[in-house]
Parts: C-alpha cells; sequence; structure tokens
C-alpha cells in the first residue's frame, strides 16, 4: 500500500470512531429528553415538570461539589435498578434498566456528568 493510501485508510478510521463518539452522544442526549428531562429539567437541575411535584426532589447535577461525591458505578446502578433497590436513594428515581441496555445507562451517566461540566456551579 503507497503512503498516502495508508493516510487515507488511517483518516477514514479516525472519522469512522469519532462520529461513533458523536453518535453514542447523540443517543444519550435524545434518551435524557425522553427519560429522564421531565423530571431531572432540560440542563440537569432537577426542576423538570414531573420532578418538581415530587416529594423527593431530583438533586441539582450542576452541583459539582456534591455529585463528585458519587462514583460513576453508583449512579449507574441508580439510573439502571431505581432509587428503591440503593440504601440512602428515593424510590422516585424509577429503575431504567428494562428500557435502556448497560451501554445506554453508561451514556447516560457520562450525560448526567457532563452538565457539572457546563454548569454554573463550582
Ligand atoms: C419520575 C421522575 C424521574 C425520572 C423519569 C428519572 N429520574 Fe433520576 N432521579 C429522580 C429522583 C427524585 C432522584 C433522587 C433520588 C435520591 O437521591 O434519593 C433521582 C436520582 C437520579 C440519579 C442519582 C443522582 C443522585 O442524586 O445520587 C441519577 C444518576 C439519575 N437520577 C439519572 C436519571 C436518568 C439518566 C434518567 C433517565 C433515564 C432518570 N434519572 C429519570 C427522579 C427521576
Amino acid at each position: 500500500m503507497k503512503t498516502w493510501t495508508k493516510a487515507l485508510v488511517a483518516a477514514g478510521a479516525l472519522a469512522i470512531a469519532a462520529s461513533g463518539v458523536a453518535r453514542a452522544d447523540e443517543v444519550a442526549d435524545k434518551q435524557f429528553k425522553k427519560y429522564c428531562q421531565k423530571c431531572h429539567g432540560a440542563e440537569g437541575k432537577g426542576d423538570g415538570a414531573e420532578g418538581a411535584t415530587l416529594a423527593e426532589k431530583p438533586r441539582d447535577f450542576t452541583d459539582c461539589a456534591a455529585m463528585a461525591k458519587e462514583s460513576d458505578d453508583k449512579l449507574f446502578e441508580v439510573v439502571k435498578v431505581g432509587g428503591k433497590a440503593i440504601a440512602g436513594k428515593k424510590s422516585e428515581m424509577p429503575a431504567m434498566g428494562k428500557s435502556l441496555s448497560d451501554d445506554e445507562i453508561k451514556n447516560l451517566v457520562a450525560k448526567v456528568r457532563s452538565f457539572c461540566a457546563t454548569g454554573a456551579k463550582p
């Protein structure tokens, strides 16, 4: 293979890898809107229309100090099995493991984390 062909192939592989990452993000965005936003709010502040009616309000995902205390594994578990199954978490957080695959939940945890990165609070 000529050098420039190799370069092209490498660039193509990179482009495919990059688009794969972008797609996972987009899927997580769509799924967050569909399944989570009504409670957690468009900006993850826990101010969705349904969230406001709950006895136990969803936490503010832009509160980095509070979110830093939770491991990714813990957040993953809460989304997968629901708050009720986890000590110290409230049943208002529904179990999503039946609607979402583990990979989808992982991407949603990344989405949840992204609110802290883009949110106002340090
Ligand atoms: C019916 C409302 C509702 C829906 C829908 C909902 N949540 Fe929640 N969620 C909550 C509440 C309330 C809590 C707080 C539970 C607690 O901390 O005791 C919570 C907690 C969480 C937590 C744990 C954060 C923490 O405080 O430790 C994560 C992560 C989470 N939700 C992500 C999601 C994702 C992702 C979706 C969509 C797939 C979703 N939630 C859908 C209400 C909801």
